[in-house]
């Protein structure tokens, strides 16, 4: 018993050990500094699948020089992106690389009561 009790303590330290040494990343950030004006445009906030990005590329192509690495301290707007800044980057979203632009849908939330284009 005792010694059951010990092994699963053990595999506890040894699970978490593992875990810390992969980077903490998050998987979905929800970015709606904006809402305000998307609501205007008839968009929800975006749903950025974060995990997905950090498997596809490394930290250091988009931190610290793309996108300050904390939620919300990023002023993004469509006007930069479309100027190659942020999601718009060389390379990115303004590229072959990954859908167009003109998908908003792709990356926007679309409110249910938003007539479908
Ligand atoms: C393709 C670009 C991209 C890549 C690659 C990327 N990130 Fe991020 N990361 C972002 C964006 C965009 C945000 C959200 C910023 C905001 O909300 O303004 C973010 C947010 C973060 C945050 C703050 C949120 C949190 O989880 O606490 C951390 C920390 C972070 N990234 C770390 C990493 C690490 C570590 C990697 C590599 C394993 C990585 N990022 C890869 C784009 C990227
Ligand atoms: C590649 C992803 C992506 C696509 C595609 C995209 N957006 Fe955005 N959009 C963003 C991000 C990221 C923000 C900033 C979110 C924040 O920080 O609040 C944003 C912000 C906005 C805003 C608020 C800021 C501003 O520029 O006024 C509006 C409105 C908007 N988008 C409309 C659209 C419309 C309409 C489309 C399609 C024609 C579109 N977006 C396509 C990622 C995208």
């Amino acid at each position: 018993m005792m010694r059951a009790l010990l092994a699963m303590v053990l595999g506890l330290f040894v699970c978490s050990a593992i875990a810390a040494e992969e980077p903490q990343v998050a998987i979905d950030i929800t970015m709606d500094n904006k809402l305000e004006s998307m609501k205007k445009a008839s968009v929800g906030a975006v749903l950025y699948p974060h995990k997905l990005h950090a498997v596809w590329y490394e930290c250091s192509e988009c931190h610290p020089k793309v996108f300050t690495e904390k939620i919300g301290a990023n002023d993004i707007n469509m006007n930069k992106i479309i100027s190659e800044e942020f999601c718009g980057s060389s390379g990115c979203h303004n590229s072959a690389n990954a859908f167009p632009l003109y998908l908003c849908e792709n990356c926007h939330e679309m409110p249910k009561d938003v007539v479908k284009r």
